[in-house]
């Protein structure tokens, strides 16, 4: 039984005892003890004092005195400040606590059982026109760690993906590549497939601007130069086919999205990142459609003379909002409708969470209201997980076109930069082959992006600094690895079973050591929060104020050249311990840890 609840227990009964009144679990509110006062655990008292009729510090006094008679064996002393009474608590609880705690590889999981509510969560969702950049390996990293956590709180959990897959951004790069492409393929250029089709986006935007100021050369006004350019003309034209299913321009479409996905997929991975089901623009904006016009005929949304059909959305405070134009074709929100029809009948959602950026809030406000208006059970709270920009420092690393940073630039460099810290401190890996300094490297580079990326709130636009971020000192993912990787090494030097016996438990830990089984023990309530708040980045914290506090111990105490062998065997398990939850808590964030750095 947990070290609270046997307190919680005990505090009921005295309360009784003394004061005659039942009183729930909620009253009995414990916490954990400033620093500045003797104790790990503090009960407040204020509650009974109502009972009591006695000042705070006597009440606390005579429950205190009454503790420590009833269970001698959790709590060793106590001191009262006011209305707060702080408990000692006995090492063997928080022996005992430790050892739970090791012996669950899962600990501060929840299972997910048949019974558990199904949450999807969507990210990523590119467009196919472009490599991905530095803003989606936010989403990515975000999505990713959102789903671990989700799940570590006992959800199910299904990753989804929406591709836009369609339209004109496409049909842009599909136009460039049949005039200035020469047949190019991934294979003829050794070119990755996604960047392949971003360069014939930029390239067709260049011709295009070419196109626009000739135009206005001549004398056109630009809004109608950018209308009447030969080249948007003839990619609207490409659309129309692509919508009446020409076999020829529905065949080079496939082809081209073949490319970006397989290019897609290799970033994926390098991401670390996966799907459990990715949807389609191409195949679900149709079924938005007929959602409109389901919505149309029961009075939800009313059509336009020029036969566009709108949702007036004035009393709910917000404007009027386009779901089919003249022509009938579909705008972006459509898609989302035919995308949540589709998800809801293949899996029975309860929550539906959104992780898409924050110039996005809007778009998501209405649909959250559209969705509920057409009968979606979840759509009313449906969750945008709304996050801010990511940028650069200056200057670092622009793309060709000078705007954005490219993901598969960003890491490659951040392995490279980890490849070359760590030649410096070659020596101290002896023996190790070119393919694990490798793997190391990966992790290492991995680790720093990810982690400087997850430990701020999503909310918040941030710059990401690679130099900062790839820092052994400090909190960074390479600190949090390396106090991992120097655990490790000392099980693997003790290279023997860790047990604890009867003398293990008479141990007597110093402050210091409790404090760090209390850590530990917090990781419970930090996936917790966590969870509750959508926010993986109280993982990151939690895991950098442990690794902080365990180096803390490590410094002070002796760990494998203890002579005293029940010492040493606590404090080998409470490294152990410690290790396993700094794996496990950056197993949530996607990050992984070496086993030698
Ligand atoms: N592809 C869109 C973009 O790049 C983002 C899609 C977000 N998800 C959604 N369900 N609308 O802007």
């Amino acid at each position: 039984m947990k070290i609270e609840t046997k307190i919680t227990e005990a505090v009921k009964a005295i309360v009784e005892e003394l004061y005659g009144q039942q009183v729930p679990d909620s009253m009995v509110q414990l916490q954990q003890t400033r620093p500045e006062f003797e104790g790990q655990i503090t009960l407040v008292v204020f509650p009974f004092t109502k009972m009591s009729h006695k000042a705070p510090d006597a009440t606390a006094q005579e429950i205190g005195e009454r503790l420590v008679e009833r269970l001698p064996e959790v709590v060793s002393a106590y001191n009262a400040v006011k209305g707060f009474l702080n408990l000692s608590i006995s090492s063997r609880q928080w022996i005992s606590l430790l050892q739970d705690i090791y012996e669950n590889p899962k600990f501060g999981f929840l299972p997910v059982t048949d019974d558990s509510p199904l949450v999807m969560i969507e990210y990523s969702s590119p467009n196919t026109n472009k490599p991905l950049h530095l803003g989606h390996v936010r989403n990515n990293l975000l999505g990713w760690a959102l789903a671990q956590v989700m799940e570590a709180n006992g959800n199910k959990v299904v990753k989804t993906n929406i591709v836009n897959d369609r339209g004109i951004h496409i049909c842009k790069s599909m136009l460039a590549w049949l005039k200035w492409g020469n047949g190019e393929t991934p294979e003829s250029s050794g070119k990755k497939g996604d960047h392949l089709i971003g360069d014939y986006y930029v390239a067709f935007d260049k011709h295009y601007r070419e196109e626009v100021k000739e135009l206005v050369a001549q004398g056109m006004d630009e809004e109608q130069a950018k209308q009447e350019a030969p080249l948007i003309k003839e990619a609207h034209e490409m659309l129309v086919k692509w919508e009446q299913n020409d076999p020829e321009v529905r065949g080079l479409w496939k082809k081209m999205n073949e490319w970006v996905y397989a290019g897609f997929d290799e970033t994926y991975k390098a991401l670390g990142v996966s799907f459990d089901k990715i949807y389609y623009e191409s195949e679900t904006y149709l079924e938005g459609k007929e959602k409109v016009e389901e919505g149309l005929a029961k009075g939800f949304f009313y059509r336009r003379d020029d036969g566009s059909v709108w949702a007036d959305l004035t009393k709910e405070g917000l404007d009027e909002k386009l779901l089919l134009r003249s022509d009938g074709t579909s705008v972006y929100m459509t898609q989302d409708i035919g995308t949540a029809k589709l998800r809801f009948q293949d899996y029975p959602i309860d929550k539906m969470i959104y992780v898409v950026g924050n110039e996005q809030n809007y778009h998501f406000q209405v649909l959250s209201i559209l969705l509920d208006k057409l009968g979606f059970k979840w759509g009313k709270d449906l969750v945008h997980f709304s996050y801010g920009m990511v940028e650069l420092p200056n200057g670092k690393m622009k793309s060709r076109e000078g705007t954005v940073v490219d993901a598969d630039d960003l890491i490659a460099t951040m392995i490279q930069d980890a490849k070359e810290l760590s030649a410096d401190k070659v020596n101290k890996l002896e023996g190790i082959t070119e393919q694990e300094a490798q793997e190391i490297a990966r992790i290492v580079g991995m680790g720093a992006l990810k982690y400087f990326i997850l430990k701020v709130d999503a909310r918040k636009n941030m710059l990401f600094n690679p130099a900062e971020s790839i820092d052994f000192n400090g909190n960074t993912g390479p600190f949090i690895q390396y106090t991992y990787a120097r655990i490790r090494s000392i099980l693997r030097k003790w290279n023997d079973v860790i047990t604890l016996d009867e003398k293990a438990f008479e141990v007597g830990l110093a402050e210091k050591e409790i404090s760090l089984i209390q850590r530990l023990q917090g990781f419970e309530a930090a996936v917790r929060q966590a969870g509750q708040d959508y926010n993986p980045s109280c993982i990151a914290n939690y895991c950098y104020d442990l690794v902080k506090e365990y180096n803390q111990f490590y410094h002070d105490f002796s760990v494998l050249k203890e002579e005293d062998e029940a010492k040493r065997q606590v404090r080998l398990m409470l490294s152990a311990a410690v290790s396993q939850v700094v794996k496990n808590g950056m197993g949530l964030l996607g990050i992984e840890v070496p086993e030698r750095m």
